[in-house]
């Protein structure tokens, strides 16, 4: 008989083998299909390291060419999702909004495409949903999509209704290649539970959603934002960490089940962050987010807690024009790539995912009739 093992959170538990993504959390390396997330956020876009996460190969120029303009096409979405969020109480959760959204476009997607064609329509129409709810929300109107924009500047057009300048839309690009995939965290994990049912990608897509919205997960982003504002200067940082850690507060966009060092994504997402606020002159929270950076790699290092891809994200996506509530459905946008992609190379050799619980209760109890209870 197998012995019975508890693993608390699945932690260390291999649900699958992977050719996509690899993390080093020692070291704290990433790579995507073996290239470093350093060169592909310095020499890639978004387009290309989708293609790569779904096809397994670099594009070459023509191969980029044509999968850009087919993404680019994709961008519109039905008018029946642009009435409902015309409709939907504005003060409405963006990622439920989101999910509502996804589930319309499944309900009414009866194609017989497959999978990595309803990956490419998802990963396209998912900003024209954010940025149009985004807009209701503050009594604009929605911005068409423009084709002749790669992904990153559309998304910051369809935002602002301004073209982005380059330091713009390079930074969304970086910022959307960083998210894309991540191994097997919670909401991939679910995405992959839903689809070993063999029920349909846009279910698993939901399921991803709903696991990213909460804040140990993709809402760690604006809860560090808005601790940043909380605090509101760098001179009120020392008190604020060490009062928070002392009532055993987490800081978030702190710590990681697989990093235990820095978050390679953290560190260019500060490079990235630096940048942008230079540019939007809102520095002063790039210098409390260092200074909190400072004490509580200080305080929490040694346990093996560092700032992970939450941490700065945040303040980039605030700097680019993205509202705090936003900033998970900024990040399920690119990480859509990631969850599809390892939905479809675990259906390539599928099993249903039923894992167990090892049961703690009493067994062959007496049924008491009601009127005997106490
Ligand atoms: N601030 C202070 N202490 C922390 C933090 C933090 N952010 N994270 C972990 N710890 C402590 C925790 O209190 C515990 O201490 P002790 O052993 O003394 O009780 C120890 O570290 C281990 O914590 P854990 O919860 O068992 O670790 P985990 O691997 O289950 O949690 C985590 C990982 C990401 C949920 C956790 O680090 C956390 O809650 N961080 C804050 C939320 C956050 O930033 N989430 C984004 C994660 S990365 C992007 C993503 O996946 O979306």
């Amino acid at each position: 008989r197998v012995l019975d093992v508890l693993r608390k959170g699945l932690e260390d538990i291999a649900v699958k083998e992977t050719s996509i993504t690899y993390i080093d959390g020692k070291m704290g390396r990433l790579f995507y299909r073996g290239y470093s997330i350093f060169d592909l956020a310095e020499l890639s876009s978004f387009e290309e390291v989708s293609f790569l996460l779904w096809k397994n190969k670099l594009p070459n120029i023509r191969e980029l060419e044509t999968f850009k303009k087919t993404m680019a096409e994709q961008r519109e979405v039905p008018g029946q999702i642009l009435e409902y969020l015309a409709k939907i109480d504005p003060s409405s959760n963006p990622m439920d909004v989101l999910r509502t959204t996804v589930s319309m476009m499944g309900t009414a997607d009866r194609s017989d495409s497959d999978n990595f064609e309803k990956s490419i329509r998802l990963t396209s129409k998912i900003p024209t949903i954010i940025t149009s709810f985004h807009r209701i929300r503050a009594g604009l109107s929605p911005v068409q999509p423009d084709s002749s924009l790669t992904h990153a500047s559309n998304f910051l057009y369809m935002l602002t209704g301004q073209k982005p300048s380059e330091v713009e839309e390079k930074t969304m690009d970086v910022v959307l290649i960083l998210h894309a995939d991540h191994e097997m965290n919670a909401s991939t994990f679910a995405c992959l539970v839903i689809a070993s049912t063999l029920s349909d990608i846009y279910s698993s897509v939901i399921g991803g959603i709903s696991a990213l919205k909460g804040p140990l997960h993709g809402a760690a982003n604006s809860e560090a934002l808005k601790m940043f504002l909380e605090i509101g200067s760098p001179d009120n940082v020392e008190e604020y960490v060490y009062k928070r850690l002392s009532r055993k507060e987490r800081l978030m966009g702190f710590g990681h089940r697989i990093y235990k060092t820095y978050d390679p994504r953290a560190l260019i997402l500060r490079s990235y962050a630096d940048k942008i606020t230079s540019v939007k002159g809102n520095r002063n929270l790039y210098e409390i987010a260092r200074k909190i950076e400072e004490i509580a790699v200080r305080s929490l290092g040694q346990k093996g807690i560092y700032p992970n891809v939450d941490f700065y994200s945040g303040l980039v996506f605030y700097s680019l024009g993205f509202s705090p509530e936003f900033f998970p459905t900024v990040f399920a946008s690119s990480r859509v790539v990631g969850w599809t992609a390892q939905v479809m190379e675990y259906l390539n050799d599928n099993r249903l995912i039923r894992p167990k619980a090892i049961y703690v209760g009493d067994i062959e109890k007496s049924y008491v009739p009601i009127e005997d209870r106490s």
